[in-house]
């Protein structure tokens, strides 16, 4: 069952704060027909110097460049963008919550050139905890190989986090949750391993971990690109690489990674456990230093880190 939400007071629109519950929109806006809208899940952390967005201009740059794609123009720059994040976590007084800027197109035209229908943008933030549920960080999760496969390149943007693309994820997640397990892993069209619903995923094999490569089925995950950094400032070696289906069953350890995921680690899949059937050592690993730069306890030394309350980057903590 999906978790209801906790509403706060503020939503940032076009530039203002409005209340949480006049943040409605048109039923003929063109993004409720179409998906025609594009959007970004950030965390914010609580730190020891306060509330800490995590990876923020990365964010707004991905959320900047799906409006490209989209051919949606934004009348934000990034900075503008980041600003408003900062202030609304301020003004909503959370000090740690999850983030989503969404820009969609609204009422114009009824047909599906969206060139009439303005773009409105909002921010919204709210508390979510684990998002594959309570205990998922240390126990790990139940997963199997979804019957959807992702599109194609080329059928659907992959790269680009459009409101659309989320009826691919919807399928998966469905389907897995319809027969008892947590989430689902979605295979790319030539029977290849993509990503989860709204997850990276990462296994290790004989010491080394191994990802899928970017092959315009899957999202270009920000924490993935963290734990690609992190493990190689560990020394562990990272491929990524077409992945077989076969090697999810037989990896020593299997995790999924996002900003609403974190590092989740995957017990089994189909029903085949993985490894030692719980979070693995690399995983652990890897899960306490992004969480520990995420949360202030290890240095900043990548400039991860936008406190809330702060100008620009925060200093690297001792
Ligand atoms: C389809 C999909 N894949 C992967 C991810 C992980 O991306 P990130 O680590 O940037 O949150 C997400 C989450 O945004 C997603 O929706």
């Amino acid at each position: 069952m999906a978790a209801k939400f906790a509403s706060t007071e503020w939503i940032w629109r076009d530039g203002e704060f409005i209340p949480w519950a006049s943040a409605t929109i048109h039923i003929m806006s063109h993004a409720v027909h179409y998906g025609s809208s594009v959007f970004e899940g950030i965390r914010c952390y609580r730190t020891p110097d306060g509330p800490s967005i995590f990876r923020l201009d990365d964010h707004m740059q991905r959320l900047r460049d799906s409006a490209t794609v989209l051919r949606m123009d934004v009348g934000y720059s990034a900075d503008e963008l980041a600003a408003a994040c900062r202030g609304l976590v301020a003004r909503n007084g959370l000090d740690e919550c999850y983030i989503r800027p969404i820009l969609m197109r609204g009422v114009g035209a009824a047909g599906l050139d969206p060139a009439a229908s303005p773009v409105e943008s909002y921010i919204i933030c709210w508390p979510w905890g684990a998002y594959l549920g309570d205990g998922a960080l240390e126990r790990g999760v139940d997963v199997c190989v979804s019957s959807w496969q992702r599109p194609g390149p080329n059928t659907h943007p992959a790269l680009a986090k459009a409101g659309g693309n989320y009826v691919s994820s919807q399928l998966i997640t469905m389907e897995a949750v319809a027969n008892g397990y947590h989430e689902g892993i979605a295979l790319a069209p030539g029977g290849l391993v993509s990503e989860g619903s709204g997850q990276n995923i990462f296994l290790a094999r004989r010491g080394k971990l191994i990802t899928p490569a970017i092959d315009g089925s899957m999202l270009e995950g920000i924490t993935r690109d963290c734990v690609i950094e992190i493990a190689r400032e560990l020394g562990i070696a990272v491929s990524e690489q077409r992945v077989p289906r076969e090697l999810l069953y037989t990896a020593d350890e299997l995790f999924f990674t996002g900003t609403a995921a974190e590092i989740t680690p995957i017990r089994s899949v189909d029903r085949v456990v993985i490894g030692a059937g719980a979070a693995g050592p690399l995983t652990r690993r890897l899960q306490e230093r992004l969480l520990g730069i995420a949360r202030g306890r290890l240095p900043d030394t990548h400039g991860w880190r936008a406190l809330v309350h702060g100008q620009g980057q925060e200093v690297a903590a001792a």
